[in-house]
């Protein structure tokens, strides 16, 4: 795992795009994985003044998001789908076609919807960059504690918590349940960049990158990943044991890649 603590969460953002802008750049008709939350709203709000300034085009670019609410149309303004229209899509070039959330439409089975989803994730190649946040719980998409750390997309009841956090403040329908990449989906992302800011988040950081590897903290199995990012600003960092250490490690990152370029694997 690469731990980077930056100044504040506008660096996290700053810093989260000009990763996804290299792999775009690199790469045109990349497969994002994305999330929502309000962690990445900043982060794709910089791809989006990139975009603006031509440095970017998504237009061949797939995407599939981690996770959507059950019960609720795509068109409802408390969707995923809308959030990612919203925040993102509606703004850059990327064709809508070629953007996926694990939806439910009305008539079906929702029980189909993840292997449906794991086969058109593996038809676009796998996902080459996979955006999470992190929950108070340390869940990824909608993996919840106690999540199988090999389960693929499926529907998932949240946790009393989570229904909480995500609670929009007024009497609109509240999802429990949801459509989620599983663990195993999400490890299969060839680099994983996980962005986390604020002091809410600072106990499940610590236990995600320092604790045992553990499906109580589902975010621990990240530890496993042979190349996963951690974008993180100061007070998401603050429960850190290791905060020393990290800090050097970056330092003498900065000159091995001014030597010879990008790694790929931690
Ligand atoms: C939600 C989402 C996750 C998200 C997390 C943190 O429940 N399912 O994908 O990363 O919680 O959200 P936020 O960024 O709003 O703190």
């Amino acid at each position: 795992m690469e731990v980077i603590i930056l100044e504040n969460s506008d660096a996290v953002a700053q810093q989260g795009a000009q990763l996804i802008c290299e792999l775009i750049n690199k790469k045109p008709d990349a497969v994002l994985g994305l999330a929502t939350g309000a962690t990445p709203i900043t982060m794709y709000q910089q791809l989006i003044a990139r975009h603006k300034a031509n440095e970017i085009s998504f237009k061949d670019v797939t995407t599939f998001n981690l996770d959507e609410c059950l019960g609720l149309p795509p068109d409802s303004p408390q969707s995923y789908r809308s959030y990612m229209q919203r925040e993102l899509f509606t703004h850059i070039d990327i064709n809508v076609k070629n953007t996926h959330l694990p939806c439910c439409s009305e008539g079906e089975d929702p029980r189909a919807v993840g292997p449906d989803y794991e086969r058109n994730i593996a038809a676009a190649g796998g996902i080459d960059l996979q955006v999470l946040g992190i929950g108070a719980n340390g869940h990824i998409g909608f993996n919840e504690p106690t999540s199988s750390m090999a389960s693929r997309t499926r529907i998932k009841t949240l946790t009393a918590q989570t229904i909480k956090d995500n609670e929009p403040g007024n009497d609109e329908f509240q999802p429990r349940l949801a459509i989620t990449m599983g663990i195993g989906t999400i490890m299969d992302a060839r680099h994983i960049l996980l962005l986390a800011t604020g002091e809410k988040k600072a106990a499940a950081v610590q236990a995600m990158i320092e604790g045992p590897i553990t499906s109580s903290c589902p975010a621990s199995i990240l530890q496993m990943h042979r190349y996963a990012t951690v974008l993180l600003d100061r007070s998401a960092a603050s429960k850190l044991n290791l905060e020393d250490y990290y800090n050097w490690v970056c330092r003498q990152n900065e000159k091995l890649y001014e030597e010879y370029g990008g790694f790929t694997e931690w």
